[in-house]
């Protein structure tokens, strides 16, 4: 019996005080949050961008190590043209108003997903801005780009092939994904009262809690953050044993 995947744990928690290393966030309901409005659907997006900066200083004076938020899908390309371009112009203005902080907040930016598919001007200010704090020992603050659990494993399987399959184990997968050396995720919360996945990190979330909250991605805020670690801390984790 090999035990190699770096999702297996001892059993912790449940006695109030464990927090976790990796919360992962899908950041959902802009959308409804500007049609309750009556706005625009941007409207809702560029108040989720504010969240995104509340809740990541949120996380960082929680001490929580890796934060990752799913900001865009491989599946929200479906999109009409018009809010695909909305979103890609506010993740070039995020970067170049947030930078700054970011570095000097000793914040490291990674990106998960194919950036492959970006212009090429927001690609190279992506890579930029992840060059520029990859030096930063801070928070880890990871930010899914064209992301779906699905691609990122047929990118893996394809990084793979080729290699004697006796050496292919749990960490040999971890390791060509594209989270490679971050920890599993711990606790993974999806907000807008959607109660699935929608191909975010089926691989690294194999043992994270789940926590689904009916607040719309624009409305959660630090209290929100610590309600979630709170109801976090009380969850048993066995991770298959007893
Ligand atoms: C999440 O909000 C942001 C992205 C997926 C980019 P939505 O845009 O999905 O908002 P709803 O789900 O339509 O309310
Ligand atoms: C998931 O939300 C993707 C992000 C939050 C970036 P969606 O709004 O795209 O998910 P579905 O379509 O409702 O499953
Ligand atoms: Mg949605």
């Amino acid at each position: 019996m090999t035990a190699a995947s770096a999702n297996v744990k001892p059993a912790t928690g449940g006695d109030g005080s464990a927090s976790p290393r990796h919360v992962a966030i899908i950041m959902d309901g802009n959308g409804r949050w500007a049609q309750r409005r009556h706005l625009p659907r941007v409207a809702g997006h560029r108040k989720g961008i504010e969240a995104v900066r509340t809740v990541t200083r949120a996380a960082r004076a929680q001490g929580i190590e890796v934060l990752t938020l799913y900001a865009f899908s491989s599946e929200n390309w479906r999109r009409p043209a018009d809010e695909v371009g909305d979103l890609m112009g506010l993740m070039r203005r995020f970067i170049q108003s947030d930078l700054d902080d970011l570095a000097s907040e000793n914040v490291r930016l990674r990106i998960i997903g194919d950036l492959s598919a970006f212009a090429p001007d927001l690609r190279a200010l992506i890579e930029g801005a992840v060059a520029r704090t990859a030096g930063n020992d801070g928070q880890t603050l990871v930010v899914g780009l064209n992301y779906g659990s699905q691609d990122e494993i047929v990118r893996a399987a394809r990084a793979l092939a080729g290699r004697d399959p006796a050496t292919i184990d749990a960490d040999a997968v971890d390791a060509v994904l594209d989270t490679a050396g971050l920890p599993p995720v711990d606790l993974l919360i999806r907000t807008s009262g959607e109660r699935r996945l929608s191909n975010f990190l089926l691989w690294q979330a194999a043992y994270a809690e789940i926590l689904f909250v009916d607040a719309l991605w624009p409305d959660f805020d630090g209290a929100a953050l610590k309600a979630a670690l709170d109801d976090f801390a009380t969850r048993e984790r066995r991770f298959g044993g007893r």
